[in-house]
């Protein structure tokens, strides 16, 4: 689609970015489109690490790692995207993604909240390696989206070590979603 929406675009400026054999992370695994474009760039030799707090997002994107042959590659964890440093050990990631909002096909109730959300960019923001690249697409159309994208622009705008862009639609009908891509200092 021209012009792309958020996702594609984020794929399309990350795959330049992610070098194979590298270490990344999916905080918001939800039906795996991400995860799978995570583990495609990393190659063989990379490592995902995928978060997601719904037990059928895990699932959804166990089935599509499988399906593609990339399961390997892909380390899943149903959990709270706040304990992202502890479920990546210790390692240094090139990229993190957040992915906000509810489950496509699932429960629209379970969505990312502010609160969880800003604690797990603060740890993401940490645990980057210098000059590594942390993105957020955010939906502020649907209820608390628009609080929670606000408040997550004006965390990354003050992170001092992070250079950051913003994109997305204009004149639509209701709130865009728009991408965050945003480089630690190296
Ligand atoms: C828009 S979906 C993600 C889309 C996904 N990246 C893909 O490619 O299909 C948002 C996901 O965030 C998950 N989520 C919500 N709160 C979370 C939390 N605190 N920690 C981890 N995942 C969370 C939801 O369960 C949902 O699956």
């Amino acid at each position: 689609m021209f012009p792309p929406r958020p996702t594609e675009l984020l794929h399309l400026l990350l795959k330049s970015e992610i070098a194979a054999g590298d270490f990344v992370i999916d905080a918001t695994a939800g039906n795996g489109h991400d995860t799978a474009f995570l583990a495609k760039v990393a190659g063989e030799t990379g490592k995902v690490l995928a978060i997601d707090v719904q037990a059928q997002a895990i699932e959804s994107t166990a089935a599509r790692l499988e399906s593609e042959g990339l399961r390997d590659r892909v380390k899943l964890h149903h959990g709270c995207h706040t304990n992202l440093a502890d479920f990546a050990g210790g390692k240094s990631p090139t990229a993190i993604i957040f992915n906000l909002g509810y489950l496509p096909g699932g429960d629209h109730g379970v969505i990312t909240r502010t609160e969880n959300t800003l604690q797990a960019l603060e740890a993401a923001s940490e645990i980057l390696r210098p000059a590594g690249i942390l993105a957020v697409i955010c939906y502020p159309g649907h209820d608390g989206g628009g609080e929670e994208a606000a408040a997550v622009e004006d965390f990354i705008a003050s992170l001092a070590t992070h250079r950051t862009a913003r994109y997305g639609m204009l004149a639509a009908e209701k709130p865009a979603p728009f991408l965050l891509l945003s480089r630690k200092s190296g």
